[in-house]
């Protein structure tokens, strides 16, 4: 498969401060990949390189087979921006403010209007393209973002914290533009992210970033693994049975990696619970052994996170904090 972005030693200083630190990762055409970090964690200041906004201090990047520092404008016709700060017109319609960014790239008109009534029925809000931006809510605001986005037919997509501050109801909705996107448009998208949740649900592959610096990169699935896998809790009656025999009967037959927590509960290790857990039943039966209960647990990113770096990452949901960094950004912009 083509390869849409590549970095390479990608750094950038502030001053003294190094907000992005060598990175290396490679998206392929096609693919939604997400870069996942905590606040200050340099995920703007990546896009804003890849996009052409801000110089590197060191290092490069090809965006669809260019480079950014040598062909910015070759690289600007072909991507598709959503910003992380709001950066539409309150003051105009959907209409007009999809207009406007269609004429500042010279679509002629004809076809202008072609594409704004397809995108806008793509986002579901054909009937509120005559409607000011003021009307609208945070969720209808970021789906014109993203149709006016594609606007140009770019062929890769950035979005910067796509749905920063929203509540989970309209994340969810969001993440079903954004996988239409890729599906019914075939589009490469990166996008950042601190909602562990929206990387693992949306993305093909991700890249954790840290400090400016990629500390871990895979698909959810291989992130998740070198946590060591599912753990599956067993509880056993009491009656007739001796629990260190059943832990090397279990240790034989489903994984090595057995431990016993309690008098009557082992905890077994495996790389797919569900997968293993009919093979559990059998071997329990076979030994005259009754289970009482089973449970069992999958390793979240954010154990990904703690584990890596020994802090947790954020909460999952648009989170209290979010939502004020949202609504000052737009008390702002009403004020303007
Ligand atoms: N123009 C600038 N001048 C000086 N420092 C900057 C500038 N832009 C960003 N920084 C600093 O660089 C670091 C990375 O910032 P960046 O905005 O890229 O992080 P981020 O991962 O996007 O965070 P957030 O989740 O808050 O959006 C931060 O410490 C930030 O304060
Ligand atoms: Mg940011």
């Amino acid at each position: 498969m083509k390869e849409a972005i590549v970095t390479q030693g990608l750094t950038k200083k502030f001053n003294g401060l190094v907000a992005v630190d060598h990175i290396n990762f490679k998206v392929k055409s096609g693919e939604i990949f997400g870069l996942l970090g905590p606040n200050g964690a340099g995920k703007t200041t990546t896009i804003n390189m890849l996009i052409t906004l801000l110089k590197p201090t060191e290092g490069t990047a090809y965006v669809s087979g260019f480079d950014i520092r040598r062909e910015p404008e070759k690289i600007r016709e072909r991507i598709g921006v959503v910003f992380q700060d709001m950066t539409v017109d309150r003051n105009l319609t959907g209409y007009e403010n999809m207009w406007l960014h269609g004429k500042l790239y010279n679509i002629p008109e004809k076809e202008l209007k072609r594409r704004i009534k397809e995108l806008l029925e793509f986002v579901e809000l054909e009937k509120w393209a005559n409607v000011e931006l003021r009307k609208y809510s945070g969720g209808m605001i970021r789906r014109l973002e993203i149709a006016r986005g594609l606007l140009h037919t770019p062929e890769i997509l950035f979005l910067d914290e796509p749905t920063l501050g929203l509540d989970p109801q309209t994340r969810a909705h969001i993440w079903d533009y954004i996988r239409r996107t890729k599906k019914e448009k075939n589009m490469t998208i990166l996008l950042t992210t601190h909602y562990m949740d929206e990387a693992e649900k949306l993305c093909d592959r991700i890249a954790i970033i840290d400090h400016g610096k990629i500390i871990a990169i895979g698909t959810p699935e291989q992130l998740k693994k070198t946590i060591g896998g599912d753990i599956i809790y067993i509880t056993v009656s009491k009656e007739n049975h001796d629990i260190k025999r059943f832990m090397e009967v279990i240790k034989d037959n489903v994984s090595e990696k057995t431990k016993i927590i309690n008098t009557n509960t082992l905890a077994i290790t495996v790389e797919n619970a569900p997968e293993k857990i009919p093979l559990i039943f059998d071997v329990a039966q076979s030994n005259g052994v009754k289970i009482l209960e089973i449970k069992y647990s999958r390793p979240t990113l954010d154990d990904v996170f703690l584990q890596l770096t020994g802090r947790k990452l954020r909460e999952e949901e648009g989170s209290f904090t979010d939502f004020v960094r949202r609504a000052m950004l737009m008390r702002r912009r009403r004020m303007r």
